[in-house]
């Protein structure tokens, strides 16, 4: 296995660096006291070609490969998860969604300004009752001949309120089970769409996450993905990519928070010397690099196995598991490692910390990547 990233890789990672240390970081804070979605943020992102990485240049993408993508995620990451979550979705849901299942017509139409970051794109699968459990959809999609007619409520939706393209799971046909969900292209403006109240969350307090609301929303059936009843289908796949993206995510949080740790460690002197050279402090830092070089390992190996075609499933699911594991618990470290400064927002760790328990459970739970990996060894 060749470990050595290429030039091109090595400068998409250090533009996102840039971009997160010179942009993202003077801002955070204040987003995050404030709950403000980082709409200019966002914008820029788009104009560096960061909202649409691996959506072909055809489609107004930046053709670059999932490692890339994994790169920029852990380096935005380590600064504003707030701002990566929606890089995340709209890039690893959205666009992938549309590229790999969209047809000519809906690529032209709502791909191209989502790929080129001129709008945003939001996923909507979780309901009230059908988090986990997502073939449980109550939302429906009665199919009235040249259109769907949409009903129904998608809770904690990322984007919720900053997207104009919304990906909508629903049900058609109930008897058919999972086999009867299909996905809808929803637009912004589309008469009976109400977006409802916005989520006051624990972390990515910068990301906007709301309540949506369908109300005999017509939409064309031009509008569907894939073919009748793939619906359930397309989630699935769409949702085994994602979960690259929010190990990336994971990782890039307890990350950053290591790098913040190392460097007050140096800065910090208790007993007469740097706190570094106390060994429960040095030997806490060995731990937090071990844990996250395995889960950039895995993270990495998920999104190569993506780039050369081959199934990604269970890869994904284990780097979405372990990274999201490490950054809960390495950022927990980071914050002791800073004593009573990690407590106060100055120095950042405390954000991270918050922001890592996210990463335990959007794009399926802990619990969930289990039921994935456990099914995946025990099949026949
Ligand atoms: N690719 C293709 N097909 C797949 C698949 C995959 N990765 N995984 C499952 N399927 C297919 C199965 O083959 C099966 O089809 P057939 O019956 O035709 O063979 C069908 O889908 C149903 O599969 P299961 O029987 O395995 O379904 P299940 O009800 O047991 O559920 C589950 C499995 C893994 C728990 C799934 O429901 C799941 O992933 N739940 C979590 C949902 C989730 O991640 N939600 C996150 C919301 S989005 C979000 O968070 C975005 C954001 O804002 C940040």
């Amino acid at each position: 296995m060749n470990l050595n990233l290429t030039e091109e890789q090595l400068a998409v990672r250090d533009a996102a660096r840039d971009f997160a240390q010179n942009v993202l970081k003077p801002g955070v804070i204040e987003r995050d006291k404030d709950q403000r979605f980082p709409a200019e943020e966002v914008k820029q992102l788009g104009e560096l070609g960061f909202m649409g990485m691996m959506v072909n240049p055809k489609y107004g993408g930046s053709g670059m490969d999932t490692v890339s993508y994994v790169l920029a995620m852990e380096e935005i990451s380590k600064v504003d998860a707030s701002t990566s979550v929606c890089m995340s979705v709209n890039n690893s849901l959205v666009c992938y969604g549309l590229q790999e299942f969209g047809t000519e017509a809906q690529k032209e139409k709502f791909l191209v300004p989502l790929a080129s970051g001129q709008k945003i794109g939001a996923f909507c699968l979780s309901e009230p009752e059908a988090g986990s459990d997502a073939t449980s959809q109550r939302t429906t999609a009665v199919d009235m001949g040249d259109h769907y007619l949409l009903n129904g409520t998608k809770n904690w939706i990322t984007n919720g309120n900053s997207a104009s393209t919304y990906l909508v799971i629903a049900q058609t046909n109930p008897e058919k089970g999972h086999r009867g969900i299909n996905a809808l292209i929803v637009e912004r403006d589309m008469p009976g769409f109400q977006i409802g109240a916005k989520e006051d969350k624990l972390g990515i307090r910068g990301s906007d996450t709301h309540t949506l609301m369908f109300q005999d929303v017509k939409v064309p059936k031009e509008n569907r993905l894939g073919e009748d009843g793939f619906g359930f289908k397309f989630a699935m796949k769409t949702l085994s990519g994602g979960r690259i993206g929010i190990a990336a995510q994971a990782l890039g949080i307890a990350s950053g928070a290591m790098e913040l740790a190392i460097a007050y460690s140096k800065e910090r002197k208790a007993f007469g010397k740097e706190i570094h050279k106390h060994q429960g402090i040095a030997f806490k830092l060995a731990d937090m690099a071990t844990q996250i070089e395995a889960a950039r390992l895995l993270t990495l190996k998920s999104a190569a196995l993506k780039d050369a075609g081959e199934n990604y499933d269970l890869a994904s699911s284990m780097a979405k598991l372990y990274a999201s594991e490490v950054a809960m618990k390495q950022t927990v470290e980071a914050v002791q490692v800073h004593g009573g400064y990690g407590y106060v927002k100055e120095y950042h760790v405390e954000r991270l910390m918050r922001d890592a328990k996210i990463t335990q459970i959007y794009e399926g739970t802990s619990e969930v990547q289990k039921i994935v990996i456990s099914r995946s060894l025990l099949a026949d």
